[in-house]
């Protein structure tokens, strides 16, 4: 049985913390794309952990956890993640590094600084859009590369030539050596390498044997970079379209494909943001929410539930089932707003604009449903939820067409209730 786990979104929608809770069954799990720009937070045994590249099943035994080609990997994060968890567990996780997955180099992070890309974007700054961009341009150097440090040097030499030309005036750029570059890959990596290997393969193997196979996604929809708002986007493909082709697999049968999405909205970076709120309601979700970026500790801009983003994100992932998360952060509420349709130059749209300029345009349309005073986040049971719970629950279902049947309320694992 396969699941693919998908942000609904504009990422930290909690699926780390639900890719965590499923994988202990897993025979497999599977990242598919991005980088170090994900930030997903575990709690596990007690202990939160705020990953960023290492798949969630690295925190089981019987788990292998794989990195495809579809990611962007900071090896030395990677090692440092390997580390910290091993060094939590007791035991070393098994992990298998897709050969032919990029290797984010120092100067694709200087880039984005260089360029000012990292700050017109608001992005995480972990070089993740210029080692795409290496990748397209056939200029990238592979994780499999590194098994032959001669053809790495090749590559890392053309590589450099072509930066020192384009950057002639940039001491840091003129300094780099590729002999230096390597080395500190090779030593950083050493322990990793004989995990690279062919990715496309073992999930192949996995799938026809019907193991368990579990794919975490990255990132979220409304951040894709062909079907989010574009340019405000990251630089992969973050839905259930880009998946196959990310793991190297023709029409992967996946057959539960759960969106994760947020009680309410958040965005960090730059872009539009419809129902985005202010001032003190802003604060109060923020602050409830602990809404402040995982992988650069910056605040999340805050606002109410947005259908007509899930509705768009949930025919682009072919969702199966959903997963509503942090709907204990809306506790408190005397009423909360779901927008089900925006406000387009006079005129009432039920669609998302896939302009960003005309998305900057629309004006939310909400309907205000009652809140509930109640805490929930100690409640095991869904049939023990208030009444305002399940109605808002009902209200969305019947909206977006697909059940909601994972809730949750809380951080941690045991916070979770199935709803069916
Ligand atoms: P991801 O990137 O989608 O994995 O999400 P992040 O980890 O970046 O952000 C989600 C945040 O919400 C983390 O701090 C989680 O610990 C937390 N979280 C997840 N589910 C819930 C929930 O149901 N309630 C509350 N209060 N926090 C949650
Ligand atoms: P997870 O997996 C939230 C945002 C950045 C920026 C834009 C481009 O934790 O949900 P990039 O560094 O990717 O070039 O930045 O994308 N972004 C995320 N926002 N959660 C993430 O990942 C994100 N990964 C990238 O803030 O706006
Ligand atoms: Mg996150």
């Amino acid at each position: 049985m396969a699941t693919a786990v998908l942000g609904l979104q504009w990422g930290d929608e909690g699926k780390g913390k639900i890719t965590h809770l499923l994988a202990k069954d897993a025979s497999m799990v599977v990242r598919f794309n991005g980088g170090p720009n994900a930030g997903h937070t575990v709690i596990d045994r007690g202990v939160k952990f705020g990953t960023h590249l290492i798949p969630a099943g690295a925190f089981y035994p019987d788990t292998t956890s794989v990195l495809t080609s579809g990611m962007v990997i900071d090896l030395r994060i990677l090692r440092e993640e390997w580390d910290m968890v091993s060094e939590h567990l007791g035991w070393k996780p098994k992990l298998l590094i897709a050969e032919n997955a990029h290797v984010i180099m120092s100067y694709h992070r200087d880039l984005e600084e260089l360029e000012g890309s990292g700050k017109y974007f608001g992005t995480t700054r972990r070089g993740i859009a210029p080692t795409y961009r290496d990748k397209a341009a056939k200029v990238g150097i592979r994780v499999g590369d590194l098994l032959h440090p001669d053809i790495a040097l090749q590559r890392l030499e053309l590589r450099l030539d072509l930066l020192k030309r384009a950057w002639p005036e940039s001491q840091e750029i003129q300094a780099l050596s590729a002999c230096t570059l390597l080395e500190d890959q090779l030593a950083v990596a050493e322990p990793l390498l004989s995990f690279v290997g062919d990715a496309a393969g073992a999930i192949a193997q996995a799938m026809a044997a019907e193991q368990t196979v579990m794919f975490e996604g990255a990132q979220g929809t409304l951040l894709d970079v062909d079907h989010g708002s574009y340019p405000f986007v990251t630089s992969s493909s973050t839905t259930f379209a880009g998946l196959g082709n990310s793991i190297g697999i023709p029409n992967p049968q996946v057959d539960h494909r759960l969106g994760v999405f947020k009680a309410y909205m958040t965005r960090v970076g730059a872009g539009p943001f419809p129902t985005c709120v202010s001032g003190e309601l802003e604060e109060r979700l923020r602050s409830i929410g602990g809404e402040f970026g995982v992988t650069t500790g910056r605040p999340r801009d805050c606002g109410w539930l947005d259908l007509v983003a899930l509705r768009y994100a949930i025919q682009l992932n072919g969702c199966t089932e959903l997963a509503i998360t942090k709907l204990d952060v809306l506790s408190g509420f005397d009423e909360v707003k779901i927008c089900r349709s925006y406000n387009l130059d006079g005129q009432s749209i039920m669609t998302f604009p896939l302009s960003a300029e005309v998305l900057e345009r629309c004006e939310p349309e909400y309907e205000t449903v009652p809140g509930w005073s109640e805490q929930i986040s100690e409640i095991r049971d869904v049939s023990d939820l208030p009444e305002q719970v399940m109605a808002l629950i009902q209200l969305i279902e019947e909206d977006v067409k697909v059940p909601i049947d994972i809730v949750s309320v809380g951080p941690e694992p045991e916070a979770t209730m199935v709803k069916r």
